[in-house]
C-alpha cells in the first residue's frame, strides 16, 4: 500500500484527480469505480477541471459503490429533490463531464426485486471485464461504501441495514438540510460487497479532515477485522494508493508516507 500525505483537502483532491486521469489517459476506456459522499467531492470538481482542459471521459464506463433502498433515483427526473446518491453525481459530477449516460452504473434504490438487481449488478462489473480502479473514502464507522461494522471481507453487493453512527452522519450533512426527518432518512442500503471491492485491479482510497484520525488509523493499522471494513486494504493483493490530508494522518505510528 502507498500512502501519500498532503497538506489538506485541496491538495488530496488534486492529487487522487491526478491518479484517475492518468488512469484514464494510459487506458481511455477504464472501468471506474466511483464513491460519495463529501471527501470525494474535491476530486469531482478537479477531474471537471481537467475535462474542461481536455481530458476526454467518453469511453469511460462507472460502477457507483452504493445508494439508499428505497429512494428516488429517476434519471428522467432530473433529480429535483431527492437526496439520492444518483442525483448527487449527477451533480456533482455527471453532469459536467462526457461519460455517455448508458455507460454509468449506480445500483437502483427503487428496484422492484432488489436483490436480484444486487446479482445483476455484480454481472454487470464482471461483463464490464472488472473495475480498473476504486474510488473509496471511509466513513467513521470504518466501512468502504455501506459495508457496515460486522461485514463479511468476502461479502458481495447486497442490501444492508445501516448502523447508528451512519445514519448521523449522514442525515447531518445531507438530509437535515434538505428538511427530511430523521425517521423519514432511509434506513437501508444497497451496496457493494467488502469482496466485490477487494476485486477491482487497484483501490484509490482518501481520507481527510480530523474526523477521520482515529478511524483511519485503525483501519491501516489496527487489526484486520470485520468491525473496520477499511482494513481490508491490508490484506488487499492489487494496486492500493492512500491519499491522506495531514489532519486524517495524524494518528499514523507506524506508516511512513512515500
Ligand atoms: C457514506 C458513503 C461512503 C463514504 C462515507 C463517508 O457512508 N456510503 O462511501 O465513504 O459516507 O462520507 P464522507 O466522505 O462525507 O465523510
Amino acid at each position: 500500500m502507498k500512502v501519500m500525505i498532503k497538506s489538506d483537502y485541496e491538495a488530496v483532491s488534486l492529487a487522487a484527480a491526478r491518479q484517475i486521469a492518468a488512469l484514464v489517459r494510459e487506458k481511455p476506456t477504464a472501468v471506474l469505480g466511483l464513491a460519495t459522499g463529501s471527501t470525494p467531492l474535491g476530486t469531482y470538481r478537479r477531474l471537471i477541471r481537467l475535462h474542461l482542459e481536455g481530458l476526454d471521459l467518453s469511453r469511460v464506463r462507472t460502477f457507483n459503490l452504493d445508494e439508499y433502498l428505497g429512494i428516488e433515483m429517476d434519471l428522467s427526473k432530473g433529480y429535483s429533490q431527492d437526496q439520492s446518491y444518483a442525483r448527487f453525481m449527477h451533480e456533482e459530477f455527471f453532469k459536467h463531464v462526457n461519460i455517455p449516460r448508458n455507460h454509468i452504473n449506480i445500483p437502483d434504490g427503487r428496484a422492484e426485486n432488489p436483490k436480484e438487481h444486487c446479482r445483476r449488478y455484480e454481472e454487470r462489473i464482471k461483463e464490464a471485464g472488472g473495475i480498473d480502479l476504486q474510488l473509496l473514502g471511509i466513513g467513521r464507522v470504518g466501512h468502504w461504501a455501506f459495508n457496515e461494522p460486522g461485514s463479511p471481507l468476502d461479502s458481495r453487493t447486497r442490501i444492508q441495514p445501516l448502523a447508528r453512527q451512519t445514519l448521523d452522519d449522514n442525515y447531518d450533512k445531507f438530509y437535515k438540510k434538505a428538511g427530511i426527518a430523521r425517521k423519514d432518512m432511509p434506513h437501508f442500503a444497497i451496496t457493494m460487497g467488502v469482496g466485490t471491492i477487494l476485486q477491482s485491479r487497484s483501490i484509490l482510497m482518501l481520507g481527510t479532515g480530523a474526523e477521520k484520525t482515529d478511524i483511519v488509523a485503525r483501519a491501516l493499522e489496527g487489526p484486520v477485522s470485520t468491525d473496520v471494513t477499511a482494513s481490508a486494504i491490508q490484506i488487499y493483493t492489487g494496486r492500493a494508493v492512500v491519499i491522506l490530508d495531514r489532519a486524517a494522518a495524524s494518528s499514523l505510528k507506524n506508516i511512513k508516507p512515500e
